[in-house]
């Protein structure tokens, strides 16, 4: 893909809050496709009582009207967010799309009075987060027999 493609894509996409039953629809197939079909996690570790919780707010990603990103948030502790299951289609990663999910879920993360967020990232995925401002606390451990690390970010 050369970059007047890359421009053309960035310029479509949409990253916003899913606010119906469709768009909840929406983020749940970019999971499937990246977390269940690409790296082999089994669907009932990711789907859990969280995705249908009403304290859990989904974020989704569109290229024009495709679903390309997904993301959650939800309360972990009182003022403590936790940013689960951020995910972008393998076709446009690297266009800032994961960083706008993240961006967007800081917000309400800060809207709704969170302190601090903390994540579980897979391994490969530290230097994504750590340029979104997320330390490192702890040891890499196992979850769905990938490498994570748990990381965290005070809010302002
Ligand atoms: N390793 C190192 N750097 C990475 C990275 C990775 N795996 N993924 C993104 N980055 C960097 C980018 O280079 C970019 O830096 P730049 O602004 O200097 O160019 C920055 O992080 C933002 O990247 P962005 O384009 O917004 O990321 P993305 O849209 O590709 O989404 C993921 C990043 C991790 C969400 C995406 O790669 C993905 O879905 N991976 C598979 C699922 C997954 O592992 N999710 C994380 C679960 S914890």
């Amino acid at each position: 893909m050369d970059n007047t493609s890359d421009l053309s894509i960035r310029q479509k996409i949409r990253v916003q809050q899913a606010n119906n039953m469709q768009e909840k629809k929406d983020a749940f197939a970019v999971r499937t496709k990246v977390f269940i079909d690409e790296q082999r996690v089994p669907s009932d570790l990711e789907y859990d009582e969280h995705d249908e919780s009403s304290g859990t707010i989904h974020f989704v990603a569109y290229h024009l009207d495709q679903p390309v990103g997904a993301a959650r948030l939800r309360e972990y502790t009182p003022k403590v967010g936790k940013a689960e299951r951020v995910a972008v289609i393998s076709e446009v990663r690297g266009l800032g799309i994961g960083a706008e999910l993240m961006n967007k879920l800081t917000t309400k993360a800060k809207e709704l009075g969170f302190q601090k967020i903390k994540l579980n990232a897979q391994l490969h995925a530290e230097p994504f987060y750590k340029q979104l401002g997320y330390a490192q606390i702890g040891d890499v451990f196992l979850e769905a027999d990938i490498e994570h690390i748990a990381m965290e970010k005070e809010l302002d």
